[in-house]
């Protein structure tokens, strides 16, 4: 099973997130091998846009097999009186993850690895599987999480640097995170429709965590199609 996750991080209006959906969905219905990737369980797709069309999504997608929606946050709360607040209870219904501790809010918003476990607290009580982003080992991996992306902040494309990981160096950097066995170990950072292949092929990376490239449906799905 490969985890192809796109994130659209703080981008589309309605009307361009309801065209991606239209565009991706009638790809996905025209190819054969992304409807065998899926209904063989080989493959799980997650989009995770923006808050506001979540629901949007939910009503396109419904319970299509191996299609999941994503947030790519959540309240450090639990709920109540905490205004402007998105806490997992309010996300439960419509999605199945959340990405969690992103490189850009531990540094654009001074998200710590407390507030990062008590937002996994949350998530694990209403079902949600977290999928943990960390930079490298100094990052703490949460004993809950089955789901890591290792996202070096350096190698994200829109960021600075942008410099890029090969799938060797992704696969020795699992060997320094000492994850449980069970964990689902996911890579992030310049994957794109010309590279994806590369990590997709190598075993010890179980999925990608797409965001520029996720943006333009086809790009997107011809991400989708290079899985195998
Ligand atoms: P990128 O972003 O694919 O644009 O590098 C990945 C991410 O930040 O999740």
């Amino acid at each position: 099973m490969k985890y192809i996750i796109g994130n659209w991080k703080a981008n589309k209006n309605l009307l361009e997130a309801k065209d991606w959906v239209d565009k991706c969905i009638s790809t996905i219905k025209r190819s054969q091998n992304i409807l065998n990737l899926l209904s063989n369980n080989s493959l799980s797709i997650i989009i995770a846009p923006p808050y506001p069309y979540i629901g949007l999504m939910k009503e396109y997608i419904g319970d299509r097999q191996g299609v999941f929606i994503a947030s790519q946050d959540v309240s450090v709360k639990e709920g109540g009186s905490y205004t402007g607040e998105v806490p997992a209870k309010s996300l439960a219904d419509f999605i199945n993850f959340t990405i969690l501790g992103h490189s850009e809010r531990r540094i654009n918003f001074s998200e710590t690895d407390e507030q990062i476990h008590e937002k996994i607290v949350n998530l694990k009580k209403y079902n949600i599987e977290p999928v943990l982003c960390v930079r490298d080992e100094n990052d703490v991996i949460h004993n809950e999480v089955r789901y890591i992306a290792y996202e070096p902040a350096s190698a994200i494309s829109t960021g600075p640097i942008a410099k890029r990981v090969s799938a060797e160096d992704v696969a020795a950097m699992k060997k320094r995170l000492n994850l449980p066995p069970e964990s689902k170990y996911l890579y992030g950072g310049s994957v794109n429709a010309d590279n994806c292949q590369e990590y997709l092929k190598n075993e010890e990376i179980d999925g990608i965590l797409v965001g520029s490239a996720s943006l333009d449906p086809y790009t997107f799905c011809s991400i989708l199609e290079k899985t195998q």
